[in-house]
C-alpha cells in the first residue's frame, strides 16, 4: 500500500493508475476504522481496480467544544487493516496540507444540510462538503463509498456532487451493526461499560418504531412519542432529536407514506450517537 501524505504524491499515484486504464474507488474516512469502514473498502475492491482510502480528521466539520482533540487516531492499527484489505493507496495528509493558513473558500449545501444534525451542529456540513469536494478534486475517483449510518451526510454529498457536476458515482452502503444492534461508529470507543449498554436505546427505539409501522401506525407523532419513551428509560441518555422525514427531501412528515426516514441523535453520557432506519411504506 502506498502511503501518501501530500496532494502531489497522491495525484501522481492516482494518475499512474489511470494511465494504466484502472478505475478508481475512493473511501474517505476520519480513521479509527471499524467493520463499517471495511465494508466500504471491500465493496470498492469488488467494484473498482485501484482503491484509495483517506484518513483525515477534518477540523472544519467539528464545532467549538466538540471532540476534535480527543477523536481517536489509532494510525498503526488503521494502516494494518487497510493493508490487509488490499487498499492500493492511503492518503493521510496533515491539516496544513488540506487547509492553507489563509484558506477561505467553503462549499455549502443549503437545503438537505439544514435539519437534523445540521441544526444541532451548525457549520458541520459545510466542513464535510468542503473537505469531500477537495478530496474528490484531489483523487478524482470514479466511485466514492459512504455508509448509510450518516444518512443525512450521504444525501448532502449526493446533492453536492450533482449540483457541482463532480463526475463521481456515490455508492451508499448499509449500516453495519455490532451483534447486539449498536450501529458501528468510531465514537463508540468513548463509551464506558454502562454507557455501552445504554447506547442500545437507539437501536431498540428504531426496532420498536418499525414494529409500530408494521402494525399499521402511520402518525409520525405517535411513533416519535414511543421512541422518546424508550430512549428516556435508559440511564444517562439525552435526546438531541428524533425525527420522521421524507427520505429524499428531508422534510418532516406528519403521516408516514412512501420512503420515510426515521432518524435520531442521542447523547449517552457525553457521547453523541446517531442512527436511522429507512422504511418503504406502500402508498395506498
Ligand atoms: O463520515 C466521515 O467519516 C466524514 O464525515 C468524511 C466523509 C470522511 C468527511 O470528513
Amino acid at each position: 500500500m502506498i502511503i501518501a501524505k501530500t496532494i502531489d504524491h497522491t495525484r501522481e499515484a492516482v494518475n499512474a493508475a489511470k494511465r494504466k486504464g484502472k478505475s478508481i474507488g475512493f473511501v474517505p474516512t476520519m480513521g479509527a476504522l471499524h467493520d463499517g469502514h471495511l465494508s466500504l473498502v471491500r465493496r470498492a475492491k469488488r467494484d473498482t481496480d485501484f482503491v484509495v482510502a483517506s484518513i483525515f480528521v477534518n477540523p472544519a466539520q467539528f464545532g467549538p467544544g466538540e471532540d476534535l482533540k480527543k477523536y481517536p487516531r489509532p494510525f498503526g492499527k488503521d494502516k494494518t487493516l487497510l493493508i490487509k484489505e488490499g487498499v492500493d493507496l492511503l492518503f493521510f495528509p496533515g491539516a496544513g496540507e488540506i487547509y492553507a493558513a489563509d484558506f477561505s473558500t467553503y462549499v455549502e449545501e443549503r437545503c438537505l444540510s439544514k435539519p437534523l444534525c445540521g441544526a444541532s451542529r451548525p457549520g458541520h456540513f459545510n466542513g464535510v462538503c468542503t473537505v469531500v469536494a477537495k478530496l474528490f478534486n484531489i483523487i478524482r475517483p470514479n466511485t466514492a463509498y459512504f455508509g448509510a449510518k450518516d444518512y443525512q451526510q450521504l444525501q448532502v454529498i449526493k446533492r453536492m456532487a450533482r449540483d457541482l457536476n463532480f463526475s463521481v458515482k456515490i455508492e451508499a452502503m448499509p449500516i453495519v451493526r455490532e451483534p447486539d444492534g449498536l450501529a458501528m461508529s468510531s465514537r463508540n470507543a468513548y463509551l464506558n461499560r454502562e454507557e455501552r449498554r445504554n447506547a442500545l436505546c437507539l437501536d431498540i427505539a428504531l426496532r420498536e418504531a418499525k414494529r409500530a409501522v408494521d402494525a399499521g401506525v402511520r402518525e409520525s407523532g405517535q411513533v416519535i412519542s414511543l421512541m422518546k419513551t424508550i430512549v428516556l428509560s435508559h440511564k444517562n441518555a439525552k435526546i438531541d432529536y428524533i425525527e420522521i422525514m421524507d427520505a429524499d427531501s428531508l422534510t418532516s412528515v406528519e403521516k408516514m407514506n412512501g420512503k420515510v426516514l426515521i432518524a435520531l441523535a442521542v447523547v449517552v453520557g457525553k457521547t453523541r450517537l446517531i442512527d436511522n432506519l429507512v422504511i418503504k411504506i406502500p402508498t395506498r
